[in-house]
């Protein structure tokens, strides 16, 4: 039988890859095709290792090339990851941490933005990607409100260029959607956007991604866990929400058996209220000890603690976070919490 390689590609562009919505070849994962007589092998780059993709696309694959070419081929698929093959997207960034929670409001973007500070006043190369549709606030907390990331053409596709403030890479779902339309966007395109700026997009080199994911458990969580290579996720918790299920369940989501991402720890924010005048006073007045006993159930650290600051909100709304700020105690906290997420981080590349 002869077979050609256009005879191979062609029927590969019926193979769809759900969670980037597009077929393998236009993907580009396909690595290379080698035809001796009836025997096809093909290897595809996939974006993780064990990514839960493989079986349905490497038997799919199998499925329509017996049906486009002949019953009688042999097809062997071998499954490349990107790391392997030294490339991808985001190839270049080292670590992709979330930031998640169960309930909208407990702090998601103030803790995303600040550790983002925080980390690149230590050194590091930071990008900060705001994932929140419904409410994006990180183009707010970084002054870039109103302005738009650049855009270059590379191989025929957009490739989206990150804005940056205070040395952090700032792309935000907010950036492509007016607040009062966010409501009509369906999971579909919430993900393809998420997606383009994830993977369309110039990161570059960097040390940390960190991402400011929506609260809850919905598609962009699945469509995280499933396509990317994440490093691990920081639960962030208030006192007086921290004993409710949802915040299990924004845990638990990413263990389960196909997501499998460490949980690096809990950041337990408005913990506390301390007066200006007296610095060194804390009030408890959501109470004390819930975060802990969260925490030594799901067997995780907590990474630090924030206080109730009013600085907080106001540096939050002119667009510098309170991490810039080295007179303030909050920016020693959030010191803390980025040294403990490196500590964290480091355990587990060992
Ligand atoms: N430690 C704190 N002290 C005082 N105010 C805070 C603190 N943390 C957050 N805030 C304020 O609470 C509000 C909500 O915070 P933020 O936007 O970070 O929460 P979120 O979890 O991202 O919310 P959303 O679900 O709407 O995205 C903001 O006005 C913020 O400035
Ligand atoms: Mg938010």
């Amino acid at each position: 039988m002869f077979i050609t390689k256009k005879q191979v590609y062609n029927a590969l562009k019926q193979v769809i890859f759900f969670a980037k919505k597009d077929n393998i070849v236009d993907l580009n994962m396909i690595d290379d095709i080698d035809i001796k007589d009836d025997e096809i092998t093909i290897h595809i780059i996939f974006p993780k290792k064990d990514d839960p993709a493989i079986g349905i696309i490497s038997s799919s694959a199998e499925k329509i090339l017996k049906t486009e070419i002949s019953e009688d081929i042999k097809v062997s698929i071998i499954p490349v990851s990107e790391a392997d093959k030294g490339m991808g997207p985001l190839s270049g960034v080292k670590n992709i941490v979330a930031i998640i929670a169960g309930k909208g409001g407990v702090g998601k973007s103030t803790i995303a933005a600040n550790l983002a500070v925080s980390l690149t006043k230590s050194g590091k190369k930071v990008g900060i990607l705001d994932a929140d549709i419904m409410g994006p606030s990180v183009p707010m907390m970084f002054g870039v409100e109103g302005q738009k990331p650049g855009v270059i053409e590379r191989e025929g596709k957009a490739i989206m260029l990150p804005l940056e403030n205070y040395g952090v890479k700032i792309l935000s779902l907010g950036f492509f959607v007016q607040p009062n339309q966010a409501l009509m966007w369906r999971g579909s395109m919430i993900n393809k956007a998420f997606n383009q700026l994830m993977a369309d997009s110039e990161w570059g080199e960097l040390d940390y991604l960190v991402i400011d994911m929506p609260p809850g458990t919905g598609d962009i969580q699945l469509t995280l866990a499933q396509t990317y290579n994440v490093r691990g996720t920081i639960l962030v918790t208030t006192p007086q929400k921290v004993a409710t299920a949802d915040v299990r369940r924004a845990a638990m989501m990413y263990r389960q058996d196909v997501l499998t991402i460490p949980l690096l720890g809990i950041v337990e924010n408005m913990s506390y209220f301390t007066p200006l005048d007296m610095p060194e006073k804390k009030y408890f007045i959501f109470g004390k000890g819930a975060t802990d006993e969260l925490a030594s159930e799901l067997d995780i650290p907590v990474l630090g603690r924030i206080p109730i600051v009013e600085k907080i909100v106001e540096t939050g709304d002119n667009g510098s976070p309170i991490a810039l700020d080295d007179s303030s105690l909050v920016t020693k906290a959030f010191k803390e919490i980025a040294d403990n997420v490196e500590e964290q981080v480091k355990n587990l590349r060992n």
